[in-house]
């Protein structure tokens, strides 16, 4: 393994100092994988490994269930997960659900979306699938290159006469610009809805993610920093939209036991409210070990010309669940070739997003000159890649990963040519 020096070392050195008098020069002599050495990494070092919190605690909720004997249909602790989710977040109501795709489609139906709504295409699928699912044309939008979210300019220009909503999305956890949002929709008479996946735990100029737009919505997925195996949940502090999204998660039955509208089943099981639980109890643990490893990556990749690690407003709550880089044009490698380098060392970085969900099917062929408009997602889908973080993680791993980094950067002309014709899926 790397020969590193101890994280303190490396991190009390002055980001400022223009080669780093530890990591300037390579910290390892070991030859990289993709030059034919052997991998740093014995084990893959996944993006998004799941934080699993404290196995008692599962246990003992685990127990409760058994002895209720209640698995699913809104039981006691799908019941004390939503209360939890209603306290933190501050929301009127957050309904739990089996997972963020189908708390997003559920929160698109019962606004009663029609027509066109305006969403990004720099998002993961999900978010424009469950417009489509629901008979909507998803009007994409370009990213704001400094934000990556939704650019409100553009979203202004997109609307017609068939625009029914607005859909942001909170990506990586930084709000969306949730004021001049709000402006658009309120001045066109549409809804504001966000796609708050990445975004649980998150403020906006104070205001807890949950509480902005007409509703929002979370998922609890195994990759996400507080999860529930799969999950998601509505927030909203409309009492009617959120007894409409119950029922619709319920085949349409209503309290008194009566099919009375279409529906699905979107329910959370007792199983998976144990496992949010159990996750919530772990959150500001996880946050400041996302927030350390946040902060380790910062020092390490500073030297770095080229390399752009995503800022996160201190000021604000924030989950730093995604440690992502941009890889600009003046960086010596292309953001695709170092993703090789890092693969070929066991390290499984990942493309978030690539390509934007413009280039997918069935959008791909249904709008096929919808990337003319979006510049800015076509550089930020070419340009970013995500690191391993999270609880499975530590200090020593990040180390490591920067140090392949700084190695590549000084091999930077024998990689080029060893790599001539990379190929990379997204798995
Ligand atoms: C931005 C975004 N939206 C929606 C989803 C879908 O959530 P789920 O996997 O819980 O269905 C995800 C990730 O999984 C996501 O990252």
């Amino acid at each position: 393994m790397s020969t590193a020096p101890p994280i303190d070392k490396l991190l009390s050195a002055k980001p400022a100092t223009p080669k780093h008098p530890q990591i300037g020069a390579p910290l390892t002599t070991r030859p990289l994988a993709v030059l034919g050495g052997p991998p740093l990494f014995n084990q893959p070092l996944h993006v998004g490994r799941p934080n699993l919190g404290d196995r008692d605690q599962f246990d003992a909720l685990v127990d409760r269930m058994f002895e209720n004997r209640w698995l699913t249909n809104n039981g006691p602790i799908v019941q004390e997960f939503e209360g939890e989710l209603e306290k933190l977040t501050g929301a009127k109501h957050c309904v739990a659900l089996a997972n963020g795709t189908l708390a997003l489609e559920l929160m698109i139906r019962e606004l009663d979306l029609t027509g066109e709504v305006i969403v990004p295409s720099f998002t993961f699928v999900a978010t424009v699938h469950a417009l489509r699912l629901n008979g909507i044309t998803p009007v994409f939008c370009d990213a704001d290159p400094e934000t990556h979210n939704l650019d409100p300019h553009h979203a202004a220009q997109l609307i017609t006469p068939r625009t029914s909503g607005i859909l942001g999305v909170h990506l990586w956890g930084r709000p969306c610009n949730v004021d001049a949002l709000q402006e658009i929709a309120d001045a066109h008479g549409l809804a504001l809805l966000f796609d708050a996946a990445h975004a649980f735990g998150c403020t906006y100029k104070g205001r807890p993610v949950g509480t902005l737009g007409d509703a929002e919505a979370f998922s609890f997925h195994a990759t996400k920093f507080v999860n529930s195996f799969e999950g998601g949940a509505v927030a909203t502090n409309d009492d009617d939209l959120a007894a409409r999204i119950r029922q619709g998660a319920n085949f349409g039955y209503s309290p008194s036991d009566e099919v009375e509208a279409l529906g699905t089943n979107a329910k959370m099981s007792e199983v998976c409210a144990a496992m949010g639980l159990t996750s919530l109890s772990s959150m500001q643990d996880i946050v400041e070990t996302n927030r350390r490893h946040y902060r380790t990556y910062g020092a390490l990749l500073s030297p770095l010309h080229g390399l752009h690690l995503i800022e996160y407003d201190e000021t604000e709550a924030r989950n730093y669940q995604y440690i992502v880089v941009e890889v600009g044009p003046d960086a010596p490698l292309t953001r695709d070739e170092l993703l090789a380098v890092l693969r070929a060392e066991n390290v499984l970085a990942r493309r978030y997003f690539h390509p934007g969900c413009h280039r997918m099917e069935p959008y791909r062929t249904e709008q096929p000159n919808a990337g003319r408009a979006l510049p800015g997602t076509e550089r930020l889908a070419s340009q970013l890649l995500a690191l391993p973080t999270g609880t499975a993680v530590d200090d020593q791993d990040i180390a490591n990963v920067c140090d392949i980094i700084h190695q590549a950067y000084d091999a930077a002309p024998l990689i080029r040519a060893a790599l001539e014709k990379p190929v990379l899926t997204d798995r």
